[in-house]
């Protein structure tokens, strides 16, 4: 802490100021950490700077949306062009047919897109598209599963799973979602064995419950457990699509859903979330086709803004034939083993989570493999890790599942892994 007190007096004296602006001096609560968070002045490739002229290697990657880094050559030159072409149309554009048209090819189980700004926004209006399909009103996620803030999803996120994520929440969005247990096929069949959910939403790979992989068999199960009881099962794919394989995790697992959410990486470093799914769901939207009540509404100001939908289209391109995924899923499942090694030789209980280019640090010897487990794992001790490793210029959100992008450099790895080294010298 004191390390990273003396080398951070900008960003102190800017955290005072953004104290009485900002709630907790952020614009996202999970952006705050003890005792106050650095202030980024830029960033480029795999490298971030604060405002104290640090410079940090970045494997938050603005929560992870970052998979080619920051500002990417290839992408810059695309946004570069088209914010001298116009921001936001208000209207209709080739950039937007020309991402949905990406997406079809690239995800699965997609027929037709829509766009939103955000995660949370596609998440919102997936599960709108759900209960206006099924005429179902409840639904079900998973407890630890993060979804965003929309009310019917902020449900059973984070221990203890029995009281409200926030304050806020109505009783009928409480009672219309049902919880049900990660990993679990049978946990789940016994809590839904009286009920007919609109939809089940589950993560691919828990990202703010730990990192933890849904067990390849499980997601199996799930997607034949919807067929048998009629229930849409929706893919939030805000971390994993585009990420694990071209085609997300349903690409990576084999297993397709009714309704997919996208987000993150899928904006190429600006605001976006999507949700797709077949043609006969999708057209519920279909204003033309549907009218009140069968209808379901999306829309939003800034939906498909052409800026987001060139660096998106940039983005996609890249990562289209799979040689970029695979080379860090490569690099992710030998940073994970090596890390995994390092705390062994020092004897310090840690399990590594996440798969690909996707990881995690717990401070635990249980084998995690549900967020309970990750929520039993010692939080002290990853944050005094992340910490440490945050003053040598190593950069996770501490406490967060973190990623590698392709600007990350074999040194940028040789100096996680030394800090790393360092940091479990220190602690035993
Ligand atoms: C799996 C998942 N779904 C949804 C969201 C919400 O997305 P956003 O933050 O863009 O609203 C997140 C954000 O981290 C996420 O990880």
């Amino acid at each position: 802490m004191k390390d990273y007190a003396s080398r951070t007096p900008i960003s102190k004296a800017l955290y005072q100021r953004a104290k009485r602006v900002l709630p907790a001096g952020v614009s996202y609560s999970i952006r705050y950490f003890e005792p106050y968070p650095f202030f980024a002045a830029k960033a480029k490739g795999s490298k971030l700077y604060d405002v104290d002229k640090n410079e940090y290697i970045d494997f938050w990657l603005g929560h992870t949306a970052l998979i080619l880094g920051h500002s990417p050559r290839q992408v810059m030159v695309a946004v570069k062009k088209q914010l001298e072409n116009g921001t936001i149309y208000g209207t209709s554009h080739e950039q937007e047919v020309a991402l949905a048209e990406q997406v079809v090819k690239m995800v699965p189980s997609a027929e037709m897109v829509r766009f939103t700004n955000s995660g949370t926004e596609a998440n919102m209006y997936a599960t709108r598209l759900a209960r206006a399909f099924t005429g179902r009103d409840r639904i079900a996620k998973f407890l630890g599963g993060w979804h965003g803030g929309y009310d019917a999803l902020h449900v059973g996120v984070k221990p203890p799973f029995g009281l409200p994520e926030s304050a806020g929440l109505t009783q009928g969005a409480l009672q219309d979602t049902i919880l049900l247990p990660f990993n679990d096929l049978d946990g789940v069949e016994k809590k839904l064995k009286n009920e007919q959910p609109a939809s089940i939403i589950i993560e691919p790979v828990l990202g703010a419950g730990g990192g933890i992989p849904v067990e390849k068999e499980f997601l199996k199960g799930l997607r034949e457990f919807c067929d048998r009881k009629d229930i849409l099962l929706i893919f939030d794919e805000v971390i994993t699509g585009f990420r694990l394989a071209p085609g997300g995790g349903q690409e990576y697992y084999g297993v397709k859903p009714d309704i997919t959410v996208l987000g993150k990486i899928l904006g190429g470093g600006f605001p976006v979330g999507a949700f797709c799914a077949s043609r006969k769901i999708m057209e519920r939207i279909d204003n033309i086709t549907y009218k009140r009540p069968k209808y379901s509404f999306h829309g939003g100001t800034f939906a498909a803004n052409p800026v987001t939908m060139t660096a998106g289209l940039s983005t996609l391109r890249i990562l289209e034939d799979g040689k970029v995924t695979r080379r860090l899923n490569r690099l992710g499942d030998k940073i994970k083993a090596e890390i995994q090694q390092v705390f062994g030789r020092k004897a310090i209980d840690v399990q590594t989570t996440g798969v690909g280019s996707l990881f995690n640090i717990h401070f635990t010897k249980e084998r995690i493999k549900d967020p309970q487990a990750a929520f039993r794992a010692d939080k002290k001790k990853a944050f005094d890790y992340n910490l440490t490793l945050i003053a040598n210029g190593v950069f996770f959100l501490p406490t967060h599942s973190c990623a590698l992008c392709t600007a990350h450099s074999e040194e940028d790895l040789e100096t996680l892994l030394r800090e790393t080294e360092r940091y479990a010298r220190h602690a035993k």
